[in-house]
């Protein structure tokens, strides 16, 4: 929706400037020629999310379809003549589009739809556990990559008594954290993400510079019988020693 809202906004400044009604009109008229292709990309977003992100995309859509019909409206009145209705539907509108866009926004950057891919990888591991094969096969103090169902994982073996697994896809744009560094910061093991530098704290993967700014996801651990087991840990961001 990037273009309809660009040119929704722009609209809305413009009839509040002298002489800027016939233009703030076309650029309604733009948007609104805009608003299916955008809808249909929305859509074919939407077909690909979790059935919980679906409902907050139907939230989205429903509050973008009320943005379009006013603007519909708003475009209709100020074609007869009627500016200041026209005005009316359009603020109505830019209120919904702006409630979709936040939305969309939730939906994107917290719930996985699009940017934040270590939760989207998150969520393909499912909740059962995975063996990760034997601990004494994990150097000390490196990052190693592992498979959990499809998704990669980091793993960080820190001493015999702790070791860290973490989404390897990094929470910005999906970098290979078990291409990272491994630091110990006073306190705070961290890894290093190689493609932008953001920094994750190992033990709850909080993000500790950025670009990032959505935690890591972090798996629950367990060893038995020598090998390291680890399991999609649904309540984000406790973290436990396995103890070997
Ligand atoms: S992909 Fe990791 S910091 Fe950008």
């Amino acid at each position: 929706m990037q273009v309809p809202i660009g040119a929704w906004v722009s609209a809305t400044a413009l009839d509040f400037t002298p002489g800027g009604r016939r233009a703030a009109r076309r650029l309604v008229g733009l948007g609104l020629l805009a608003a299916p292709a955008a809808i249909a990309a929305g859509f074919a977003d939407w077909a690909d999310l979790e059935p919980d992100q679906r409902r907050v995309g139907l939230v989205h859509a429903a509050a973008n379809t009320v943005g379009v019909t006013l603007y519909a409206a708003s475009w209709s009145a100020r074609r007869n003549g009627h500016h200041v209705k026209g005005v009316g539907y359009a603020l109505l509108g830019l209120t919904a589009v702006g409630l979709g866009g936040a939305l969309g926004g939730h939906l994107a950057y917290s719930q996985a739809g699009g940017v934040n891919h270590a939760e989207g990888a998150m969520r393909r591991a499912g909740d059962r556990w995975y063996d990760l094969g034997p601990l004494d096969e994990i150097p000390v103090g490196e990052p190693v990559r592992r498979e959990v169902g499809d998704t990669t994982v980091v793993v960080v073996r820190r001493s015999q008594n702790g070791v860290h697994v973490l989404a390897s896809e990094c929470s910005h744009v999906g970098g290979p954290l078990h291409e990272g560094e491994v630091t110990d910061g006073p306190g705070e093991p961290r890894i290093t993400c190689p493609w932008h530098g953001s920094v994750f704290r190992l033990v709850d993967g909080e993000p500790l510079r950025g670009p990032a700014t959505a935690c890591q996801p972090v798996f629950k651990t367990e060893i038995a019988a020598g090998r390291l087991r680890a399991r999609a840990y649904a309540e984000g961001s406790v973290w436990k020693n396995a103890e070997v």
